[in-house]
């Protein structure tokens, strides 16, 4: 709900957010985007609602043909929505914010994600999104493939265990060690899919301010994002 003042230097700017899942990216994402009065893109969530309506259908996710089949059905149906704890989900009438995030969808988005058709199609509709400015966009490859004109790219990583302890209690659950020794590998797996994958894999843009949030609070990574961002836009309104 961008009803706040948006601040001078930040009118019409296009920021994008990268890093791996546990980062930080999607509530720093949200609360940056809040406090600019921005639009914020998830776009791990258009992943996540593509995988859902796969599962659901029976696809068989390995091939291509039937994932096709899925984004046309999504075409009319897929809408999202800014709300107050994010962006909401929804297909056909349907809301199914939470439906995306369990573990299963968890397991399976990495498969469906690597497909080149899956992400023509979101990139398409993500860089609509980002066409009018005033955008947070938050992701694996917002900075280097869905806008790589980005005015400022932030990329967030974090050390491997504290990743796997913010993971674990999103989810209320107690950090024990075995829950977090599974939690790290169902992580690891995902790097490594994400990062693997030959289209829209996650890297860092060669111009991308890296900020590792291991130690950092909530509010510390959004003021560190902020003024980065702050510092980044300075600098090119400066230069042009
Ligand atoms: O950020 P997330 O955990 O909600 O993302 C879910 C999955 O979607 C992630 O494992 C990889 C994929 N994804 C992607 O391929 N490209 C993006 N820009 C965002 C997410």
């Amino acid at each position: 709900m961008p009803s706040r003042r948006i601040p001078d230097l930040f009118r019409g700017a296009v920021i994008t957010i990268d890093g791996p899942a546990g980062s930080g990216k999607s509530t720093t994402a949200r609360l940056l985007a809040a406090r600019l009065g921005f639009e914020y893109v998830d776009t791990g969530a258009m992943y996540r609602a593509v995988t859902l309506l796969a599962d659901r259908l029976g696809t068989d996710l390995d091939r291509e043909p039937d994932l096709e089949a899925v984004l046309k059905e999504m075409e009319g149906r897929f809408r999202t929505a800014q709300g107050d704890g994010g962006m909401r989900v929804y297909l056909g009438g349907e809301d199914v914010t939470d439906q995306i995030r369990t573990p299963r969808i968890d397991r399976l988005v990495s498969a469906v994600s690597a497909h080149p058709a899956v992400r023509a199609f979101l990139v398409k509709w993500q860089r609509q999104r980002a066409a009018a400015g005033n955008v947070v966009l938050e992701g694996r490859d917002t900075g280097t493939v869905v806008c790589p004109g980005g005015d400022a790219k932030i990329y967030l990583e974090a050390s491997l265990g504290e990743r796997a302890r913010r993971r674990i209690r999103e989810r209320g659950e107690s950090d024990d060690a075995r829950p977090l020794a599974q939690e790290e590998d169902n992580l690891q797996r995902r790097d490594r899919a994400d990062s693997g994958r030959a289209h829209g894999p996650l890297r860092q843009a060669a111009d991308a301010i890296v900020i590792d949030t291991s130690t950092l609070s909530i509010e510390e990574q959004v003021e560190a994002v902020f003024r980065a961002c702050e510092n980044r836009l300075r600098a090119k309104r400066g230069d042009g």
